[in-house]
């Protein structure tokens, strides 16, 4: 089976080219992926000479490379995007570019080369904030940042050219994701190299925010359930019922540190921060038989765990464009 990993140097991308290398045999993995910032390939240092795996560099935004490396593909697995909320407040160019943009140049050569499959992955940002209850696939859309917008916008091409066309695309919308690899811009990967590096961590306002958490290993294992056995053209939330404060993280990886409250710096809230996300992930449950299997208390622990030992992965990242991006993000401060 020929599987095409788009934005494969990435957090979640990475995570699963490892996941799908160890188990199976039957894959050849091509990594579609520009090296933007948080692309990283030494995420995939350990498996580049496997011959099962095969690195292209290039963009979803550039329709001719895309429809070159569509080619001749069983599946196609879109984790190209930009990702980070913050960012796109600060420069939102990128995210219309690679969320929009390249999401229509993926549909336009999955149809004209009649791909079979394509899973996109999405988010739960999309929904918008929830302050009670949780988010069907059903509900309507309600992006409140520039990222969650050009989620949505891509997430509403998919829908049409499975409409309009029979193209062969499935949704996903996530809650937030967590794991090894994810690079130190995210609520869990910075604050756990903060904590490490005896700094500070920032927490945006009242640190009261909900977010739902699921680790990277089920969501890889969702991502597979939904490509062998989900329905074309349907959208599916992935989640783990798992929501708490970001305080509640804050301070369980204050104590997986060893670290004190004194560690905790309450800073500026994010423009227009969603105060809660919640979803219902019972479609998932029900069509494709998948369950998380990671409780967060063990999947944080494996985390913390993994930036204390894999030092070189996180010296690389402290530097150049996540400096830049780093020292832009907290010169207020
Ligand atoms: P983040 O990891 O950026 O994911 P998202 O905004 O897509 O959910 O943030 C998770 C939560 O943590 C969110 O409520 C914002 C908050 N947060 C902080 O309090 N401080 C930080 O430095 C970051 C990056 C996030």
């Amino acid at each position: 089976m020929k599987i095409l990993i788009t934005g494969g140097a990435g957090f979640m991308g990475s995570n699963m080219i490892h996941y799908l290398l160890r188990t199976r045999e039957d894959v050849e993995i091509v990594n579609f992926d520009n090296l933007t910032y948080a692309g990283n390939l030494t995420s995939l240092s350990d498996i580049q000479d496997d011959p099962r795996y095969t690195f292209v560099k290039g963009s979803i935004a550039d329709a001719d490379a895309v429809d070159k490396v569509v080619q001749g593909m069983d599946l196609i697995i879109n984790y190209a995007a930009e990702t980070h909320v913050d960012r796109s407040i600060l420069e939102p160019k990128a995210f219309i570019d690679t969320n929009i943009q390249g999401v229509y140049n993926l549909l336009e050569a999955v149809r004209k080369h009649e791909i079979p499959r394509m899973v996109h992955i999405s988010t739960d940002e999309v929904y918008g904030a929830v302050m009670e209850g949780e988010s069907s696939e059903e509900d309507k859309f309600e992006p409140r940042s520039p990222y969650s917008a050009s989620k949505a916008a891509g997430d509403h091409l998919c829908h049409s050219y499975a409409v309009t066309y029979g193209t062969p695309v499935i949704i996903t919308h996530s809650c937030n994701f967590y794991g090894p690899y994810q690079f130190p811009e995210k609520l869990i990967p910075l604050f756990t190299m903060n904590l490490l590096e005896g700094k500070t961590v920032p927490v945006y306002g009242d640190g009261q925010q909900i977010r739902e958490w699921i680790f990277t290993e089920d969501h890889c294992r969702a991502i597979e359930a939904i490509a062998e056995k989900g329905r074309l053209g349907e959208t599916y939330n992935i989640g783990t019922g798992y929501r708490v404060p970001n305080m509640d993280v804050t301070r369980k990886l204050l104590e997986l540190t060893g670290r004190g409250e004194d560690a905790i710096e309450y800073v500026k809230d994010r423009p227009g921060h969603d105060r809660r996300y919640a979803i219902n992930s019972t479609k998932l449950r029900t069509e494709c038989g998948w369950e998380p299997l990671t409780s967060f208390e063990e999947g944080l622990a494996k985390t913390v765990d993994w930036y204390k030992t894999n030092t070189d992965w996180v010296d690389g990242c402290r530097t150049g464009a996540y400096k830049e991006y780093y020292d832009k993000q907290y010169k207020d401060r």
